[in-house]
């Protein structure tokens, strides 16, 4: 059980979760559910202090995007011109969103928090913010996931305030088609970002890479190669259909099952011992023990059912799923001088309307109208 977890669990909540998963164990919510969530039953909800669902699943996990700016361009996630930012005036303050990240641990049961943007280092105050988080009782354990550009210079003292651990996006070890990739030349500052990451202790550092066909796919082999010889932990997740031109298309994408051919004709993988718990990632063990690589097959093999998370977008706004079509504003309401109770009863009721799954495979799936860059990854 999390630390902290167990003061928020009722028999109540755990007869619910007979019906569809089980705590701890993860049986099957039936997917393939409509892909717009239905109105939350508030009236249906038990009294229960978590963020609990009508499926069983409890969220402990908060992702808070604290700016969807960042300073690369991504061809899978923007435009080369960027996007229309959030206006200032809409984002979250610094005290704002240590408010809503409090609310989170001490009366939701939040023990796990992400801090995502865009890319989040580009927010002046987030050191300040992981500060404030780092002395929470009980204290979060704190990740970030970043393009590692800024880790050169900030490494060290994201560590002293408090972040256990870096996630680093990279798509390919090729200086000319990361430009391809983010439009911008900098992959030397991403390689230099890892290590700084590695030397300051936000370890282990994990590396995201997303294959897309005909531009990196050629890539696995030599990109998992390169981590375990720097002894990152890298994690290939299947592209989703969250880019702002919706020009995603299922066909193109390059599968986990792909992906494991590839790997398995270089490598010796064996299933990872761990216990996967709600971690999207399948992993493996290379080569008898050089290392590990997951396998996030979002797309092919959904793990919703497992999902514990909740997120909270720059602007304020609640989401229970990455796809969700409906949001739930809390800066309004914080604004307005909402107490802490009141927030968190907003929070549970938009955990008690999440939908089972993504939906993706469902006829009318429809991608939701904010862009990766805007939720947060
Ligand atoms: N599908 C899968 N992963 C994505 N990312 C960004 N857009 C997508 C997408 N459409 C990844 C980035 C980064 C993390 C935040 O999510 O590469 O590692
Ligand atoms: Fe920036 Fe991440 Fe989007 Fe790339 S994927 S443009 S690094 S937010």
């Amino acid at each position: 059980m999390l630390p902290g977890e167990g003061r928020f669990l009722t028999a109540a909540h755990k007869e619910l979760s007979g019906c569809a998963a089980t705590l701890g164990k993860v049986n099957a919510v039936p997917l393939g559910m409509p892909s717009v969530p239905r109105a939350a039953e508030e009236s249906t909800r038990p009294d229960e202090r978590a963020l609990i669902d009508r499926f069983g699943r409890i969220a402990t996990d908060l992702r808070v995007s604290v700016t969807d700016r960042c300073n690369l361009r991504c061809s899978y996630c923007m435009p080369a011109e960027g996007l229309d930012w959030l206006p200032g005036a809409d984002l979250l303050s610094g005290a704002e969103l240590s408010r809503l990240i409090a609310i989170a641990v001490r009366e939701l049961g939040v023990t796990e928090i992400r801090f995502t943007g865009g890319e989040p280092l580009l927010r002046k105050d987030i050191i300040d913010v992981i500060g404030a988080a780092a002395q929470l009782d009980p204290r979060p354990r704190m990740s970030l996931t970043t393009n590692g550009l800024r880790l050169p210079e900030l490494a060290g003292a994201l560590e002293a305030a408090g972040l256990d651990r870096v996630n680093v996006s990279l798509d390919t070890l090729r200086a000319d088609r990361f430009f391809t990739i983010t439009r911008r030349n900098r992959l030397d500052k991403v390689l230099d970002g890892m290590a700084a990451a590695a030397a300051a202790g936000l370890t282990p550092v994990k590396v995201n890479a997303v294959l897309m066909r005909g531009v990196n796919e050629d890539e696995a082999v030599p990109l998992l190669e390169y981590c375990l010889d720097q002894g990152y932990e890298l994690r290939f997740i299947e592209q989703m259909p969250l880019d702002p031109q919706h020009a995603w298309d299922r066909d193109r994408m390059v599968t986990a099952a792909e992906i494991l051919d590839m790997l398995g004709a270089a490598f010796e993988l064996t299933p990872h011992p761990a216990p996967r718990g709600g971690a999207p990632a399948e992993r493996w063990v290379v080569d008898g023990g050089r290392g590990s690589v997951g396998v996030i097959a979002s797309v092919t093999q959904p793990f919703c059912a497992a999902c514990d998370r909740t997120r909270l977008t720059a602007d304020g706004q609640i989401r229970s799923c990455l796809f969700a079509r409906t949001e739930t504003d809390l800066r309004g309401p914080l604004r307005e001088g909402a107490d802490d109770a009141a927030i968190s009863a907003l929070w549970r009721n938009a955990m008690w309307g999440k939908a089972a799954g993504h939906g993706i495979d469902d006829a009318g799936f429809a991608q939701p109208d904010r862009p990766m860059s805007a939720i947060g990854g």
